[in-house]
């Protein structure tokens, strides 16, 4: 008998006058966090949460969830918004309800596991900004990764929410790792460590309703700590799966307001709260009072982020998801990878080779950032292995992950894969089966002495020892060091109407010659404004570079040559031994070839080039000009999705020029450096 169709109620009411439900269920609202990472690709502004904010404080929530996962990032790069602001800004308006904030555990916000002293100083300046529920999870449900974090939780008087990610192995849940007594076995370890809820993960919208019941029900029947669900909606079966929790007696759901709803996010609040009116599980919001916030986001808010939704098909569910079982997010990061490198060809071999990869790398769970660990590795395997010998390119991820840096995996790291991937690993070749922090170095000295006065407060410093090298150039911009580029601002509704205008007369057949909607590319995040006047009239124009990200700065190798004027591309044909860096193969005109108008002696060789694999940003050169270099040997390190990438020298020489800095964008196959 299920406890939540009893009507208790005669009369049925709309607002809130109607008497309080037996056991209410309660509502996080995940609006402006996961809803606007899954649907608009992180990129809610500030501004546009205030309009809604006082209205959404008078609904009743449980908690609102406003920060972390990829805000933290995301603001910081793409939208010149200062993360903590944020927080306290939000906090002028929310004045009842609490703030709660996805924390990756030792991770933080960013993507590898930080010092403890780092971690320290993130949670309890978090806290300081009006954090009050820190739901804490970790990739690899390793809660060895959760001891530095919740004491200072806990010390600081807010709420710490364990979480066990949803994974699976199996279509459905059992088989030999993901079962029930494992999920039992967590929630008790969470329970242990002081946990005030325990929030059940299901990052990927793999949670189906019969399993949910089971869940809940086993683990309502084995721990004390409040239960909480979180499904994403990807595959579709998320409402039917909230449901069968509510019955199974789940004391706290995840939802989002309506235009932030559905898709590879989260169920829509208002059916709920229609579904359970008058029951004894009735949330007791008030229906009109969310239509008029809906009304509000409709018209004032959406609009400027309709464009980031993903429109490239007619359905909202994602049936992939039900056949590979990996998150929304980690099937369109592999789609937009192999898209750069232009082996989207390839997909069904990721597909094929990515349970196969995640069984070598431990059957870890797929969540941020094993997920994208797992797909990147899985996507190089495709693209660069031989017959002869797989793992060719591992990431550095990988290996930080086959050393135990992110924790213990499920089951073992195959053996002849960790083998490979540590040889020559700078932490060393046996890895390590403590706490993985333990064997990190404090970072907060280095890093105070590294940014120097540039960090004003606790706070920049943490902005940049989470992301040295984004933070860094925020910091800059933050202080009016460093023009903050068009492409961090904002649009406003009259950019979209006169969008909208354009469209039209394009529809209307008006503009028809110029503009050939149908076979316009994407945008990337590159793209520049420009205001173009044609006799009297205005357009706007966005200009992107064909063929991968523009070049922000160009350093030319030859001391001699002027950087201003960029000599052409050397007419002569070099040395066949040594092949000349050719241009990006897209690029629509031909780009200074780094480095080559620096060897002039024709018979000597041009150099052998290092060349990016792949788009990306450089993180850091190992090599400077004039060093040694083996064959093998790491020469720079470039990130791609997120993943670093170590690029070994093609053959051993002394490096005679390096051609980008810390921070650049490169396109595939630019030339990094020469050696010769
Ligand atoms: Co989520």
């Amino acid at each position: 008998m299920s406890e939540t169709n009893e009507v208790t109620q005669v009369e049925m009411k709309y607002g809130k006058d109607r008497p309080a439900a037996k056991h209410p269920l309660l509502i996080e609202d995940l609006s402006l966090r996961d809803g606007h990472q899954s649907l608009f690709a992180t990129r809610g502004r500030t501004e546009d949460m205030i309009p809604v904010a006082e209205k959404m404080d008078e609904i009743g929530f449980w908690a609102v969830e406003v920060w972390g996962g990829a805000t933290f990032d995301t603001m910081h790069r793409f939208l010149g918004e200062d993360p903590w602001e944020r927080l306290r800004t939000l906090k002028r308006y929310f004045k009842k309800t609490p703030f709660s904030m996805l924390l990756r555990g030792q991770n933080l916000v960013g993507y590898r596991n930080y010092a403890d002293d780092v971690a320290k100083l993130f949670v309890k300046k978090t806290a300081d900004n009006g954090m009050e529920i820190f739901r804490t999870f970790d990739a690899l449900n390793d809660y060895r990764n959760f001891e530095t974090v919740v004491p200072v939780i806990k010390e600081c008087g807010a709420h710490f929410q364990g979480c066990i990610c949803y994974t699976l192995t199996e279509p459905r849940l059992g088989g030999e790792v993901y079962n029930l007594e494992y999920y039992i076995r967590k929630a008790k370890e969470l329970e242990d460590m002081g946990a005030d809820s325990i929030c059940i993960k299901d990052m990927a919208g793999l949670m189906a309703p019969y399993d949910a019941y089971k869940l809940v029900k086993a683990l309502k029947e084995n721990v004390k700590p409040l239960i909480h669900l979180h499904s994403h909606f990807t595959s579709g079966m998320s409402p039917m799966t909230h449901f069968k929790a509510i019955e199974a007696g789940v004391d706290i759901i995840d939802t989002c307001l309506t235009p932030y709803a559905y898709r590879t996010s989260h169920a829509a609040l208002e059916p709920f709260v229609m579904s359970l009116l008058g029951t004894n599980r009735d949330t007791g919001f008030d229906i009109t009072a969310l239509a008029d916030i809906n009304e509000i986001l409709e018209k004032e808010v959406l609009p400027k982020y309709k464009h980031l939704l993903d429109d490239s098909k007619v359905s909202v569910i994602d049936i992939n998801v039900l056949l590979h079982q990996t998150p929304g997010g980690m099937l369109s990061n592999l789609v937009n990878q192999l898209k750069e490198m232009d082996a989207l060809d390839k997909i069904d071999e990721v597909y094929r080779q990515l349970p196969r990869v995640r069984k070598e790398l431990g059957q870890v769970p797929l969540v941020t950032p094993t997920s994208q660990i797992v797909g990147i590795q899985t996507v190089n395997n495709v693209l660069f292995d031989t017959p002869e010998e797989r793992y060719k390119m591992v990431t550095a991820q990988v290996k930080d992950l086959c050393y135990g840096l992110y924790g213990k995996t499920s089951v073992p790291i195959d053996p002849e894969v960790q083998k490979k991937a540590l040889k020559g690993y700078e932490r060393g070749e046996a890895p390590i089966t403590c706490r993985p922090a333990q064997v990190l170095e404090p970072e907060l000295e280095r890093a105070k002495s590294e940014i120097g006065s540039l960090a004003m407060d606790d706070e920049d410093l943490i902005t940049y020892a989470l992301f040295p090298v984004t933070g860094k150039k925020f910091l800059r911009q933050k202080y009016g060091k460093e023009k903050v580029p068009d492409s961090v601002k904002p649009i406003t509704l009259e950019d979209v109407a006169r969008q909208n205008q354009m469209i039209e007369r394009v529809k209307k057949g008006e503009l028809v010659e110029r503009v050939k909607m149908e076979s316009a590319p994407e945008k990337s995040e590159y793209v520049r404004t420009f205001n173009v006047f044609v006799e009297g009239e205005y357009f706007e124009v966005g200009v992107d570079e064909v063929g991968g990200a523009p070049v922000i700065t160009y350093a030319a190798p030859a001391p001699a040559a002027p950087a201003a004027a960029p000599a052409p591309a050397p007419a002569a044909t070099p040395a066949p031994a040594a092949p000349a860096p050719k241009p990006a193969p897209a690029a629509p005109a031909p780009k200074p070839a780094p480095a080559v108008k620096e060897a002039p002696a024709p018979a000597a060789s041009a150099g052998t080039p290092v060349k990016a694999p792949m788009p990306g940003m450089v993180i850091k050169y190992e090599k400077k000009v004039g060093d040694m270099v083996n064959e093998g040997e790491t020469v720079v390190v470039i990130e791609a999705m997120k993943m670093e990438n170590a690029l070994p020298a093609p053959v051993s020489g002394v490096i005679k020029a390096v051609t980008y800095s810390s921070g650049d964008s490169v396109a595939k196959g630019d030339v990094l450096a020469i050696i010769e």
